[in-house]
């Protein structure tokens, strides 16, 4: 099965070729073609996403994306279009779809709408990133415990198989990378502040005490803002007494850093208790970070954790595709260009 997939729910452009080998369940993909325009350098001014930038960047983006892997391959091949149709930012889910539209009526296909996040959810299964490689597809065992921890979404789901799961908890306010994207801005990194932020910490040493959100709440769901709140307060206690240094910057990333991450680990914990899952599946722009990948190892030794390969963490079509995929082996209904849809606040 040959799929072309389209990713535009935030600040990523990408277009993905990808085939699926389905005889005899072989279960095996090939990643033909990949374009992926990241929008970095248009946001990095702003301190984050401007929507209307992203949508305008994406109307840019797109044809030109998408001439060049139609320049390489006969694209009236392929079965259908996958489109992540949500969630996301309305500006820049609207003008993937008008282009998905377009390139669904030229090339007389139908569309796949696909769940962004089950994209991320799916990412771990590629072995390696590699284009023109028949990759097997990891066999993950069930029941397995899947936390996508994302720029906008943080979410922890209770799976029976890869197409039927259960939302457990989910973040009240912000998600973990939107978390760690403010903390890089409160230590006056660059955007987007996760990776950087990650950087730091490791020159640094968790001396400073900060909150364990919702450790006393039963419930599976997170909550970041506090967290923020409490390192607003210390760097503004700081700087009033003219500490607020490099060597201060880094140990309150590793403290920051640190404090986030076992919050997620401690519901992850708990939840791993209730449902004594064979597996964790782990996925989202957060998964590149590898103290957190430390950190989940060292906790789990005796669950298989799954991650996404490198390069296949953040967001782009390959991931869509994917989802996709597994969408029609659901048996989703496809669509036609005149009844797809967007819904920025599509739900897992
Ligand atoms: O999944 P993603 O590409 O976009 C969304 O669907 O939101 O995730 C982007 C997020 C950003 O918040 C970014 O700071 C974070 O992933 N991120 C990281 C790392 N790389 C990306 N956070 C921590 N450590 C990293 N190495
Ligand atoms: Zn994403």
């Amino acid at each position: 099965m040959l799929i072309l997939a389209i990713e535009t729910t935030c600040d990523e452009t990408g277009l993905a070729l990808v085939d699926f080998r389905v005889d005899a369940d072989a279960d095996e993909v090939k990643i033909l073609a990949e374009e992926l325009r990241s929008q970095f350098s248009l946001h990095r001014k702003y301190g984050g996403v401007v929507p209307i930038l992203a949508s305008r960047a994406h109307r840019k983006n797109l044809p030109i994306l998408y001439e060049r892997i139609k320049n390489k391959f006969d694209l009236k091949k392929i079965d259908a279009i996958a489109f992540a149709v949500g969630p996301g930012l309305p500006p820049a889910l609207i003008a993937g779809k008008e282009f998905v539209i377009k390139i669904a009526e030229e090339l007389d296909k139908k569309i796949i709408p696909v769940n962004h996040m089950c994209g991320h959810l799916y990412s771990v299964l590629v072995a390696k990133k590699k284009k023109a490689v028949w990759q097997k597809l990891k066999k993950i065992i069930f029941p397995a415990l899947g936390l996508v921890v994302s720029g906008g979404h943080t979410e922890l789901l209770a799976m029976d198989s890869l197409t039927r799961f259960k939302k457990l908890g989910e973040t009240l306010d912000d998600a973990v990378g939107e978390s760690l994207d403010k903390a890089g801005r409160l230590l006056e990194l660059p955007y987007p502040g996760g990776p950087n932020l990650e950087k730091l910490a490791l020159r640094g040493k968790p001396f400073f005490s900060l909150p364990q959100p919702m450790s006393r709440q039963k419930s599976f769901n997170f909550s970041f803002s506090g967290l923020k709140t409490a390192l607003a307060e210390k760097v503004d206690e700081l700087k009033k007494i003219n500490r607020f240094n490099q060597e201060i910057k880094q140990d309150l990333a590793c403290s920051y850093q640190k404090a986030t991450f076992e919050s997620l680990i401690f519901k992850l914990k708990s939840a791993a208790e209730n449902f004594q899952p064979k597996s964790i599946l782990v996925s989202g722009g957060v998964s590149a970070n590898l103290t957190l990948r430390k950190f989940l190892i060292k906790i789990f030794p005796k669950k298989k954790i799954f991650f996404p390969a490198k390069g296949l963490e953040t967001d782009d079509g390959v991931k869509v595709a994917l989802a996709g995929y597994f969408a029609l082996k659901n048996k989703i209904e496809l669509k036609e260009s005149f009844s797809l849809d967007i819904d920025s606040n599509l739900d897992l």
